[in-house]
């Protein structure tokens, strides 16, 4: 099956050869095509360029995009798509003044999460998880990554994790799973949390690897939850039993957990809405790539995460959604994008590439998506009538897409 998009206004983030990531200034320079054609073979783009050099050919299906924007899906590398149910009381308790902190020591946060995700059926999960991942490809998400670390016992941690093993099977759409067992301490576990995080590294992780259930390692680095030296045997325990790290940090304090993940070779740090400039120094010469989450910062009302001050070392930066019921409960990655360029004052360029090329760096599938090259999956979206590519982030609250298309299907 061949199709052909002619007449295309302009065709965003085209990459002749696939980069891996950019970083600093690099990240200012979006490539495009304008005026442009875009040719896929089943799941894969086979060609593209500017209209004048369009060669006639025998397709199965022509499609004209006069008017309309066609980039890569957004790749979001942060979510916990799996969960049991929402939590609109602590929202509304936090409207009445109680931080994200108070509301978790008061026994609500994760643990609230874990026991009704306990008390859930693997069915249910299920289907809650498979209505929100169409909703977000609708959005145009074309890759994404979803956690573990609502189920805090060896039963319901496996349970959260064969729910996105079937996500996996069932959607033709690419899925990373993380094993997030440490996302809290579980209350019974309150005076003996060296129980806890033996049960990770001796039951859990050994049968995660025996079911083949991640590709990733998580912890919840930060106060109250995972001191950097617990991050560090855990993240090594993943790493021995073949699970990459890549690690939520330095969200409220920066605790040294940065320099853990880096020694571990994490794949991402992810939320650093606190950063110091030990943690710059740490991130440079790694391969670590820092991952913003500007939807939690917005909901939680906790300082976004300094992109600029990142990109100024020379760093690359990501954006991804954290979509959970806590902190964030959105996978709108258009609006991820509005506001890193609103709040986080990433220029339109930047903020759709850390969405595309360096989210797919941060799922380890910079070789498969995140640009228009050739060889690449087919994962793309064409946009409504709009004036430039300014007008994605610039319509915040609201999206522009019209079609995605994952491995050459519409969706
Ligand atoms: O990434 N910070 C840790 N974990 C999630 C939120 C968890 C929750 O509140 O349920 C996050 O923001
Ligand atoms: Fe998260």
């Amino acid at each position: 099956m061949t199709t052909l998009f002619i007449n295309i206004k302009e065709l965003i983030q085209v990459r002749e050869t696939s980069v891996q990531k950019v970083s600093g200034e690099e990240m200012k320079e979006l490539p495009t095509i304008k005026n442009a054609f875009l040719l896929i073979e089943n799941e894969l783009i086979v060609d593209y360029g500017s209209m004048d050099a369009l060669q006639s050919k025998e397709v199965d299906e022509v499609i004209d995009a006069t008017g309309k924007i066609i980039l890569p899906t957004w790749c979001d590398s942060h979510t916990h798509l799996v969960f049991a149910s929402t939590r609109e009381g602590e929202f509304v308790d936090r409207i009445n003044g109680l931080t994200y902190e108070e509301i978790a020591e008061k026994g609500g946060g994760i643990l609230n999460s874990a026991k009704k995700l306990q008390n859930t059926s693997e069915e249910d999960l299920y289907k809650d998880a498979e209505v929100r991942l169409q909703k977000v490809i609708k959005m145009g998400t074309g890759a994404i990554e979803i956690k573990s670390g609502y189920g805090l016992s060896v039963e319901a941690e496996l349970k959260m994790l064969r729910v996105v093993k079937r996500l996996k099977e069932n959607y033709n759409i690419p899925i990373k799973a993380t094993f997030l067992g440490a996302h809290a301490i579980p209350a019974e576990y309150k005076s003996n949390r060296e129980a806890y995080i033996e049960m990770i590294i001796n039951e859990m992780i050994p049968l995660v690897i025996q079911e083949g259930l991640a590709d990733y390692i998580d912890v919840f680095c930060e106060k109250g939850y995972y001191t950097p030296e617990e991050t560090d045997r855990i993240l090594k325990a993943g790493k021995e039993a073949g699970l990459i790290p890549k690690v939520h940090v330095n969200q409220f304090n920066s605790i040294g957990g940065i320099a853990t993940c880096v020694e571990n070779k994490a794949l991402s740090v992810d939320h650093l809405e606190v950063i110091t400039d030990a943690d710059i120094d740490q991130l440079k010469g790694s391969n670590t790539m820092p991952v913003a989450l500007p939807s939690c910062s917005f909901f939680l009302g906790i300082p976004y995460t300094d992109g600029r001050k990142l990109i100024s070392h020379n760093l690359p930066l990501a954006l991804a959604t954290d979509y959970n019921p806590g902190s964030t409960p959105s996978g709108n990655m258009n609006f991820v994008v509005s506001l890193a360029c609103i709040r986080m004052k990433l220029t339109p360029e930047e903020a759709i590439n850390a969405a595309t090329i360096n989210g797919a760096y941060a799922l380890n599938l910079e070789d498969q998506i995140g640009s228009i090259t050739r060889g690449k999956l087919a994962n793309f979206m064409v946009t409504e009538t709009i004036t430039s590519y300014n007008f994605i982030p610039y319509n915040f609250g609201s999206h522009t897409i019209e079609d995605v298309y994952i491995k050459g299907i519409r969706m």
